[in-house]
């Protein structure tokens, strides 16, 4: 019997292991960016007209930012699998679905353009994965400094902008952390403020460039994005799509996901529709390991070392970008296992991203906790298959990638935290000679 309500949670794949074979080869095309999708999406609420977003994954994340949507009084459709039009609430219910809110952490990029079109917003305290739950205090200072009254009961946020003029106003604002999302909240936020907004120590990332671009197309005033000092200076009229279709950047995080697996297991893999200056870190470190990779305009094509031309160790150390992603931390780990020697890894960004590694120890890995940032992985060491259960989608794509180069057979349970990023995984690496199926758990 099916149990559950949630796609994928009581799902499980089913990995045949290739023992340490390189046999996977062809073309794997990387679908939009989830983490840029996602908040250009949220931005629709900005706009007076419809705003239509193509190259969307087809993924759970997704699905739950169109629910949030709707939750707020948005209509959005979809046509196809990848893309969707958004028009926007005239008048929106300034609640966010609680559900869906404390489930994903990225539920709190709608706060900044709720306040800046709606004038207020009340929403839990967003949670998400293991890694989901974290501190949100930047935004709320953020929002005080741009004059907004902030109150919170029970982990039940409600914030409003001035009374006077029903918007915020522009301020300076000095992130203590680069966060990504308070980036592109601020930006948001700011699009109507009175005034000009300065955002300090702002991220980089790719996706806040492109929230950036996308929102000054349709008449906002943004400059700096991709700079650590973005300005935004306060529009009165709502910004308008005028019937243009936004087109989302490749996943950058997926790419280099199976640029690794390529790395490890690929006869002549080609990872297309990607972008590859935004994966300059990765194939920096990959090709120090002796990793050789021929990139082309959106094209990048690996084949594993095979014989005693082993890897070598190559420390890692997550950072901001254009630093090496912590998205790609768990899968890298992963490869380092095959490396000949020590590698340090080194988490820098969030707490309790290296937990995974036990499972990877129980496949036969040589991995030392050093403390809750470093992991020694020694290498190499033959991994063998096992049944596990993805922590979060980043580390659950990088047991995929581990059972696929094990000897034997593996099981990953709760594949909905795969399925939360990566659309069909199974059938896409499929195509290029995996051996993997998705099974409906049963009772017992
Ligand atoms: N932080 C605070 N206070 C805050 C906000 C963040 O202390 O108010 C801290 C976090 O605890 C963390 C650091 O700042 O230590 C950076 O976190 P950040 O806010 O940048 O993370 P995020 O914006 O919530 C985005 C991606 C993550 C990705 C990180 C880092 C989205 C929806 N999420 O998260 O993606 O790992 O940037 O690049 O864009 C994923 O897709 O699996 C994922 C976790």
């Amino acid at each position: 019997m099916k149990i559950g309500s949630i796609v994928g949670m009581h799902e499980s794949l089913h990995i045949r292991g290739l023992d340490h074979t390189p046999s996977l080869s062809g073309s794997i095309p990387v679908n939009g960016a989830k983490n840029a999708a996602l908040k250009v999406m949220a931005s629709s609420i900005l706009f007076a007209d419809p705003v239509t977003v193509r190259n969307v994954p087809n993924i759970e994340d997704i699905e739950r930012v169109a629910d949030l949507l709707r939750g707020v009084g948005a209509e959005v459709a979809k046509r196809g699998k990848h893309t969707y039009t958004i028009t926007p609430p005239k008048e929106a219910d300034t609640h966010l679905p609680q559900e869906i809110s404390k489930r994903l952490r990225a539920s709190i990029v709608l706060t900044g353009p709720m306040l800046a079109r709606h004038g207020e917003v009340h929403f839990p305290h967003p949670g998400g994965c293991v890694i989901g739950s974290r501190p949100i205090d930047l935004f709320i200072e953020g929002f005080k400094h741009m004059g907004a009254r902030v109150k919170e009961r029970n982990g039940m946020y409600h914030i409003t902008a001035p009374e006077e003029t029903g918007r915020l106003h522009g301020a300076d604002i000095f992130l203590r952390n680069q966060s990504v999302t308070a980036t592109e909240t601020f930006m948001m936020a700011a699009v109507h403020a009175d005034g000009t907004t300065t955002i300090k120590n702002a991220a980089t990332e790719p996706e806040v460039v492109e929230l950036a671009e996308f929102l000054n197309s349709a008449g906002a005033r943004i400059s700096g994005a991709g700079t650590h000092t973005i300005t935004i200076k306060g529009v009165k009229r709502a910004l308008r799509a005028r019937g243009n279709a936004h087109r989302v950047i490749p996943d950058r995080i997926e790419a280099g996901s199976f640029l690794i697996l390529g790395a490890l297991a690929g006869k002549n893999v080609t990872v297309t529709h990607c972008e590859p200056k935004h994966l300059e870190s990765l194939i920096e470190t990959l090709t120090q390991a002796g990793a050789r990779i021929e990139v082309e305009n959106s094209k990048l094509t690996v084949s594993a070392r095979r014989g005693k031309k082993q890897y070598q160790p190559v420390d890692i150390k997550t950072h901001e970008y254009p630093g090496f992603p912590t998205d790609l931390q768990a899968p890298m780990t992963v490869f380092l296992t095959q490396a000949d020697g020590e590698s340090l890894v080194f988490e820098t960004i969030f707490e309790g991203r290296l937990n995974y590694t036990e499972s990877l120890k129980a496949m036969g890995a040589d991995i030392t906790m050093m403390d809750p940032h470093r992991v020694l992985v020694r290498g190499a060491n033959e991994l063998r298959g096992k049944t596990m259960e993805s922590p979060d989608l980043r580390a659950g794509l990088a047991y995929v990638i581990a059972a696929l180069i094990a000897k034997g057979d593996s099981v990953i349970h709760n594949v909905y935290n795969i399925d939360r990023g990566y659309e069909r995984i199974e059938e896409r690496l499929g195509n290029i000679g995996a051996n993997i199926s998705r099974m409906e758990a049963v009772e017992v």
